[in-house]
Parts: structure tokens; sequence; C-alpha cells
């Protein structure tokens, strides 16, 4: 793979941001050597080195309710070095959506035999494990996991750490090219190659995300997205004293973490969690406040956002699911120690203008889940150890 070099760098305390890197070639041939002059801009990536990084990384599929031909195709794209990690919260009662998504599974994983893992966000087993592991914010009232993507991403990341993994990768279940999502873990590795810290983080940019309607048009910004990036380089900008347009991937629902870095954060629920992971970067090491970790602060924090070739095509969910997902993610700036006057006005003036809130109202503030640090894996592993292997997808002979 080529990719374009990290060419501008904002640093903000301890945080390096950098500029999106483009994709250059999907596919970059036989490891050759690239002419000095070449090795300024572009980065090749040796198919080896993709690979052994892929060998260290867990990817994650939220999913709730998707057509089954969906998930198939995204579990296809996927490489075959990642372990499989399905969380899913579809309905079992009228039709048992969830059995059908492991059966299904079941017969991909026989045939190609690879390793997956497929769970649902209710089981009784993992909100035990969570309880005995103290890590309790996730759970609702009957003690289960709550309804949420993000809350589901938040069990894979404990399940992630008890399994020992590197990194941990989020792939939504409803992306209709597997081409796309085979680039995602690509770029997730490249990211990964060019990071100088332990502690990273990918962010996938997307060329396009193609909306159909009377033909096909290549649109490149979400809405959401325009308006979270604005107000987020707005918190920054007024902390650096220097206006910037450096994030680009507020609400970039496909990410991946090293789980080094995945262990410091603080989440919130269901859409915000993409925001408020930024958020609670900016808080934990921009050095505004205390340095939440010692370690992490020496090494710094790097964020990469790498725009890919595919389009990103996927289910459209209208008009009323854009507004619930703008304001939670505003929240989540509007409510950090961080956020001054001027990016407050900034939140409150959109929340206005798309309806979001009344005139003299606030965001609600996001309900965070803390560190998952905090959680006792041990006990958790106690737990969830030996019943992880009920949840594999690939019969162990
Ligand atoms: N496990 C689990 N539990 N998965 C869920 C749940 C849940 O309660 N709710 C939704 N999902 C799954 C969906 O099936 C899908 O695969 C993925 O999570 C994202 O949900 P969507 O409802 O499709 O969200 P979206 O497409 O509007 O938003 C996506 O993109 C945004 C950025 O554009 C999400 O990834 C957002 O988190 C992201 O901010
Ligand atoms: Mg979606």
């Amino acid at each position: 793979m080529q990719i374009e070099h990290t060419r501008y760098t904002e640093r903000f305390g301890s945080v390096r941001i950098n500029e999106v890197q483009k994709v250059l070639e999907l596919d970059s041939g036989n490891a050759k050597e690239l002419a000095s002059y070449k090795r300024v801009a572009v980065k090749m990536i040796e198919e080896e080195m993709v690979r052994q990084l892929e060998q260290k990384m867990v990817i994650v599929i939220p999913t709730k309710d998707e057509k089954l031909k969906l998930l198939e195709g995204v579990i296809s794209g996927i490489p075959h070095e990642c372990l499989i990690f399905v969380v899913s919260n579809s309905q079992r009662k009228r039709v048992d959506r969830f059995r059908m998504e492991a059966d299904t599974l079941k017969q991909y994983c026989h045939f190609t035999l690879r390793e997956a893992y497929i769970i649902h966000q209710k089981d009784e087993t993992l909100a035990k494990a969570l309880s005995e592991a103290d890590y309790t914010s996730i759970l609702d009232k009957n003690g289960l996991v709550k309804d949420g993507k993000a809350e589901g991403m938040l069990a894979a990341i404990l399940l992630a750490m008890m399994m020992g993994k590197e990194y941990i990768g989020f792939i939504d279940a409803d992306n209709f090219a597997p081409g796309a999502v085979w680039e995602y873990v690509k770029c997730y590795a490249a990211g990964f190659n060019m990071a100088r810290s332990p502690y990273s983080m990918v962010r996938i940019l997307w060329r396009y995300k193609p909306k159909i309607a009377h033909g096909i048009h290549f649109r490149k910004w979400g809405r959401v997205s325009e308006i979270t990036n604005r107000c987020m380089n707005s918190l920054i900008s007024e902390k650096t004293g220097f206006e910037t347009d450096i994030i680009k991937t507020s609400n970039a629902g496909e990410h991946a973490m090293s789980l080094k870095l995945a262990e410091l954060l603080t989440y919130a629920s269901r859409f915000a969690v993409e925001p408020q992971e930024l958020v609670s970067i900016f808080e934990s090491f921009g050095g505004v406040l205390p340095m939440s970790d010692k370690k992490a602060a020496e090494h710094g924090v790097e964020v990469f956002q790498i725009e890919t070739r595919n389009p990103h095509i996927h289910e459209e969910k209208g008009e009323e699911h854009l507004k619930s997902m703008l304001l939670p993610g505003l929240a989540t700036i509007y409510h950090s120690p961080l956020c001054e006057r001027e990016t407050k006005d900034k939140v409150i003036s959109e929340l206005l203008h798309h309806g979001a809130i009344k005139e003299g109202e606030e965001p609600a503030r996001p309900v965070l889940s803390p560190t998952p640090r905090t959680a006792n894996i041990e006990k958790f592993r106690r737990i969830m150890g030996n019943y992880l292997d009920s949840c594999s997808a690939l019969e162990k002979k």
C-alpha cells in the first residue's frame, strides 16, 4: 500500500494530530525501494508489515437487526489474520435474528477456517462478568448491558483486553461494500505502522459518501460531521490560540486504537462515543488539565486520519436520525471542562439552528463510562475466559 506521508502535525500538549493522509495505491506490488525523492512525500507500507499488524488486531462489528447479507459481506471483507468479534444487539424474541447471525457466521467460518466470535449484547454471562469486574456503568437496571453501539464497543474492548490483543478496530455492519471494509483494515494497519507511540488511534475519512436519489451523487461531507468537526476544532483553537481545521473525523464510526490507548479513555453512550474519544484524549493529554497517565504523556498520543479510496455506501437512516446524532456528539464538546464561551455559543447556535434544542435550553450532559483500565480484568476473565469458547463461530476440534 502507498499512502501520503504525514505532511503536517498539529500538537496539543502531548497529543499529535496528523493532517488527513490519502491512500495513493491500494496494492503497491512487490516490495521495492522508493526513489529517495519520493520517500519524502510517500510512505510505502509493505504487505508483510500489514499482515503482522493484522495478527494483533481484533475487528469488532457492532450490529443490530441489520440484513444478514450485509453482515456477511462485511465479514468477508475483513483480512483473514484479524480476529473478528461480532457484538450483536439484534432481536431474539419474535424472530431470533441473533441465532440467524450466529448460524451465518458459523457456516462462513467453517468454510473459510477463520476465527470469529459472536456474542449477544444482552448475554447474561457477559453482564455477570462485567459486574464482577466492577465495570457496571454500561449495565441497565436489569443488570444487562444497555442498548447502544457504544455499550457494545465497550464490552468488546474489555474482551480484547482479556485476550491480550494489541489493537482494536470497529467497523459497522451496515456497509454495502466488502472492498471498503477491507480497505478500512488496511488503513488501520497503515496508521499503526506509522505510529511512533504505542498510544495511537486511526480514524477513517471517507473519500465520498454517495447519496442515491435521482442518480448517484458523490457527496464528501455529511452534515453532522461538518458541524461536529467545526465545534471540535473550535475547542482546540480556543486553548492553543491558533485557529485550526485539523480535525476532519469527529464522528468516524470506522476507527481503531491501540488497546493501550483504548484503556485510558472515557466513553460516551450511543452515538456520542466517537467525538467523546477525541474530547477524552484532549482532556487527558492536551496539557491543560493534569495528564491522566504519565507513561502515555511521555510517549505522546497520536491520532491519524486516513482517507480511503473506496466510497462509503451504507444504509441511510433519515433526517430524525441525523438530529439524534448531532445533539449527543456536540454535548460531549459543550460539557468538556476544556470548552470555553465561544465554543459553547457555537454549539448552542448549531443546535438551535437544527431544531435539536429550544431557546434557553442546554444539551444534556453526556453519560460517561469510566476508563476500561478501572475494570478488574482478572475477575472478568474468571467468568468470561472459558465461556468465550462457546461464542466461537469456528468449531474448535
Ligand atoms: N451491538 C450493537 N448494539 N450494535 C448496534 C446498536 C446496539 O445497540 N445500535 C446500532 N448498532 C450497530 C448498527 O447495526 C450498525 O452496524 C452500527 O452499529 C452503526 O449504527 P447505525 O444506526 O447504522 O449508525 P449510523 O450509520 O447512523 O452512524 C454511524 O456513522 C456515524 C458517523 O457517520 C455510526 O458508526 C456512528 O457511531 C458514527 O458516528
Ligand atoms: Mg449506519
